[in-house]
């Protein structure tokens, strides 16, 4: 397998957190004692992974570039696209698809803040060879997330933000996948609420049984309302991401 390389996904429109995000991009809003993007170019970083894409919207380009630059200060190598409307993860995902070449990819969401160091979800991905990776998390709120149905070591279904979840595993911001991944996405059709969805991507690995999971053993948030950002604060500042 070739040299993984990392993506972070960090477009969107957060209205959630407004007016947070009116005048700028969730993901340079503070999270401890740095801005949110640092925590997952720091995951990617810690596991060797230096050629990093960024994918942002329009309206924050210059913020973000302004902050992270070239990648030098991070010991990266930063590549930056732009997703010029806020049409799903799976959307901007396709946008790593030059990038990628024929690497496969670690794909972290930019609100996703976690404990794990990624290691070990890493070695799982690459032992299997092909295919992707997922990892999941036990929660209290699983209609808020992917929710994945196991049987064994398999996934068997992901549904995306269910209203009767049938486990509590959350689908966690952080993917492996091999370079199929870009056709898959060209085979999509926007879900109901108009997004190309990552569930539906995750979906046909499982459906093509290329799909393996690893659990999240530490503490994992997302940082897309309110009560998640304050959430992650004292998490950061309680037990500070491995
Ligand atoms: O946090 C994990 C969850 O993230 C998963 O369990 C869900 O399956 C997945 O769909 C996603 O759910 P959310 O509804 O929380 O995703 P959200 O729209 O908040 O987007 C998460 C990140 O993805 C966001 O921080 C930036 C990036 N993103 C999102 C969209 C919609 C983009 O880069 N472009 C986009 O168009």
């Amino acid at each position: 397998m070739s040299q993984l390389k990392g993506v972070i996904l960090a477009g969107g429109t957060a209205s959630r957190l407004n007016p947070l995000t009116k005048v700028t991009n969730k993901h340079l809003l503070p999270v401890g004692r740095v801005p949110m993007i640092y925590h997952p170019i720091k995951k990617l970083k810690d596991v060797g992974i230096e050629h990093i894409l960024i994918v942002t919207g329009v309206n924050h380009m210059g913020d973000v570039v302004s902050l992270l630059g070239s990648g030098k200060d991070f010991g990266c190598k930063f590549t930056y696209k732009v997703q010029d409307e806020a049409g799903g993860i799976a959307q901007a995902l396709a946008l790593a698809e030059n990038f990628a070449g024929s690497s496969p990819i670690t794909v972290i969401l930019g609100d996703n803040i976690f404990e794990d160091n990624l290691e070990s979800h890493k070695t799982a991905f690459i032992e299997n060879g092909t295919g992707a990776h997922i990892v999941l998390k036990e929660v209290s709120d699983p209609h808020r997330f992917g929710v994945a149905e196991i049987g064994g070591e398999k996934v068997i279904s992901i549904e995306e933000k269910p209203t009767h979840p049938k486990t509590n595993l959350a689908v966690t911001g952080i993917y492996f996948y091999d370079n199929r991944v870009y056709d898959i996405i060209r085979k999509l059709q926007p879900s109901e609420r108009g997004e190309y969805e990552i569930s539906d991507v995750n979906n046909h690995y499982i459906a093509m049984q290329q799909m393996s999971f690893s659990r999240m053993q530490g503490w994992w948030s997302d940082a897309g309302t309110f009560e998640s950002l304050a959430r992650v604060q004292s998490l950061v500042m309680e037990a500070p991401p491995q």
